[in-house]
């Protein structure tokens, strides 16, 4: 039997270097999952660690709802294994429209959903559907994965970088210069890394100025600046913020949206893949042509399930307020904690993250020179506390400002009572 590990040129990564695209060879892999990675192997040496830096679930700690595990069972027995419709299932479609109408109170057609297998394959869409080489692409820092997909579809990158004192939200008056340029324009409530929301008043102002600059656009003829707004982690909120939708608020801005939503996060339903955009049909059209080519669709059994669940309050109410409750109990409990050691933070709003300032620049680092990066600052806190987090920088933040992302998706509270713990006697020497 031929190893073909033996057919390999000598040197495989010349070799790679030829074969690949330019864009290829310049593909940056999840930096997040490069961390996970290094702290699963310390894990596996026996080190005791608390690891805060996957936005996953473990399904031990977070179980999907039981009525979503039984429908996707129920639906594969029921033979639904074939392709389904590129653009989703009927029934899935008209479930997002009803749930949003109850949620949100915005009435749409099915016209304007576009099912796929996640939120991923719908938000690299909307880079494809409306960016150029070259053309400009409008992001916030920190934020998640924008970078990938700029550098993947080529686009000149324009950061805003947002404040902590403004929950790390850009504000209208920050993105009016640059958004006078941009084709798209990328926006996350609640958000990751953050774990912070938008403030409705902020929202609003944010979609009158895309408003503004669309009828601006229309007497010069340039093209339309439109606006990518991620919401996975909308029903997962906390205390007083409440979650809105740009087009509830601003019913104008409606043309230039792309929503995009899934089951992941509202459902610790991140393995299922089921996610969609809610779109103007003609340009969910052209989605529904690229998904289909991808062949992103979501499974047809877990489509089936969905549909059934977005359907039904009452479930996704009980499921909704005790997840919530265990999410929010844990973030709490790093609250406090990092308060009573009078380390800088925000008090997390939604999602499954909190924002932490680790201010340990010039300390001895884990190899006694001083610390001056957020690097050196994270293995620290690695080696020193058994505390795992992500820098800001994996979210395309430069500056080593001591921001780190803690995300609690994957902990049980006594793991973070122990990660506590070791925090302050590592912080005492
Ligand atoms: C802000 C944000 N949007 C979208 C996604 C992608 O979700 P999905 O797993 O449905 O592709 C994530 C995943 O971490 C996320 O944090």
């Amino acid at each position: 039997m031929p190893n073909l590990d033996a057919y390999l040129p000598s040197d495989p990564r010349a070799f790679a270097a030829r074969a690949l695209t330019a864009n290829a060879r310049e593909m940056q892999g999840s930096l997040i999952l490069g961390i996970g990675a290094e702290v699963r192997a310390l894990a596996a040496a026996g080190r005791p660690l608390c690891n805060l830096t996957v936005g996953d679930f473990d399904p031990k700690q977070f179980p999907v709802p039981a009525s979503l595990s039984a429908g996707v069972r129920a639906a594969l027995e029921a033979g639904h294994t074939n392709y389904p419709p590129a653009e989703g299932i009927a029934e899935l479609r008209k479930s997002v429209c009803g749930w949003y109408k109850r949620s949100f109170g915005i009435e749409i057609s099915p016209d304007w959903v576009v099912v796929a297998s996640g939120a991923r394959p719908v938000m690299y869409s909307t880079y494809r559907l409306f960016l150029e080489r070259g053309d400009t692409l409008v992001y916030c820092v920190p934020s998640w994965n924008n970078g990938y997909y700029g550098q993947l579809t080529e686009a000149v990158q324009v950061t805003v970088a947002t404040k902590a004192e403004n929950d790390f939200m850009p504000t209208a008056e920050e993105l009016a210069e640059p958004l006078k340029g941009a084709r798209l324009f990328t926006l996350n409530s609640p958000q990751n890394p953050t774990g912070t929301m938008i403030k409705p008043e902020r929202l609003a102002e944010i979609a009158r100025l895309v408003v503004a600059e669309n009828e601006r656009r229309r007497e010069t003829g340039e093209r339309p600046l439109m606006w990518m707004w991620d919401q996975v982690y909308w029903t997962l909120t906390f205390g007083a913020e409440k979650h809105a939708h740009p087009c509830a608020l601003v019913p104008e801005v409606a043309p230039y949206v792309v929503t995009v939503d899934a089951i992941s996060k509202s459902f610790a339903a991140t393995g299922l893949r089921v996610g969609w955009a809610v779109l103007a049909p003609p340009l969910a059209e052209r989605m529904k042509a690229l998904i289909g080519h991808i062949g992103a669709w979501a499974p047809k059994p877990e489509q089936v399930a969905t549909a059934a669940l977005l359907d039904d309050d009452a479930a996704m109410a009980a499921f909704g307020e005790g997840f919530r409750a265990a999410l929010h109990e844990r973030l709490s409990l790093l609250d406090q904690g990092l308060t009573r050691l009078g380390i800088q933070h925000l008090v997390p709003q939604g999602a499954m993250y909190l924002s932490v300032r680790f201010d340990l620049f010039g300390k001895p680092g884990v190899d006694g020179q001083p610390m001056q990066t957020n690097e050196s600052i994270r293995k620290w806190l690695l080696e020193k506390a058994g505390v795992a987090v992500v820098p800001f920088q994996a979210f395309d933040l430069m500056e080593d400002t001591g921001w780190f992302r803690m995300s609690v998706g994957a902990v049980s509270t006594a793991a973070l009572f122990a990660a506590l713990v070791r925090l302050e006697a590592a912080l005492a020497t």
